[in-house]
């Protein structure tokens, strides 16, 4: 089975999503946030804060050349992941990458309850998603394919990715 990769902006339901189809193919799951804080050892709050957000996306750019090297994992990538070009080509090279979507309403109920995003700790995180997720739709449009996380039940997502995931092999 060739890597599944979902990318798409914070909240759209990716880690959720991946750990799923993970279970459900027998392949491994890996984040990329998560192998950049074992990497670094600190969290992506701490890195932010503490190195800026220039350095994770070099790490970043790191871990996704890592990860691209790997068989038979589903990558649960970073909300801006795609921000740069070498990353996709780095996964494409034995992946396909599927990006996930959802409204900005669903976006910020989802995300809203929690604080290790540092991105969204600002003071108007409505207006933060709102400006982000116009600067990256280009960017998520370069997937190979998108599904719409908000009118589905994880079920159903983990279902389609599936079918698409089987139909390239
Ligand atoms: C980011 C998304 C986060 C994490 C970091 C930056 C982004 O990942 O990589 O906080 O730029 O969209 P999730 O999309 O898994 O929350």
């Amino acid at each position: 089975m060739k890597n599944i990769i979902l990318v798409g902006f914070m909240g759209t339901g990716k880690t959720t999503i991946a750990t799923k189809l993970a279970n459900r193919l027998d392949m491994r799951y890996l984040s990329t946030d998560d192998m950049i804080e074992k990497k670094e050892k600190r969290t992506i709050n701490e890195i932010f804060t503490d190195s800026g957000e220039d350095y994770f996306r070099n790490v970043e750019s790191a871990v996704v050349r890592e990860a691209s090297s790997m068989a038979n994992v589903v990558i649960d990538a970073g909300g801006g992941v795609v921000i740069r070009e070498e990353n996709l080509t780095n996964f494409r090279s034995n992946g396909i990458v599927i990006c996930l979507t959802a409204g900005e309403e669903v976006i910020l109920e989802r995300t809203k309850k929690y604080k290790h995003r540092p991105l969204l700790n600002v003071e108007d995180p409505k207006r933060k998603i709102r400006d982000l997720l116009a600067k990256r739709a280009p960017f998520y449009a370069k997937a190979d394919h998108c599904i719409d996380t908000g009118k589905l039940t994880i079920r159903q997502a983990v279902d389609e990715i599936t079918k698409i995931a089987e139909a390239v092999q």
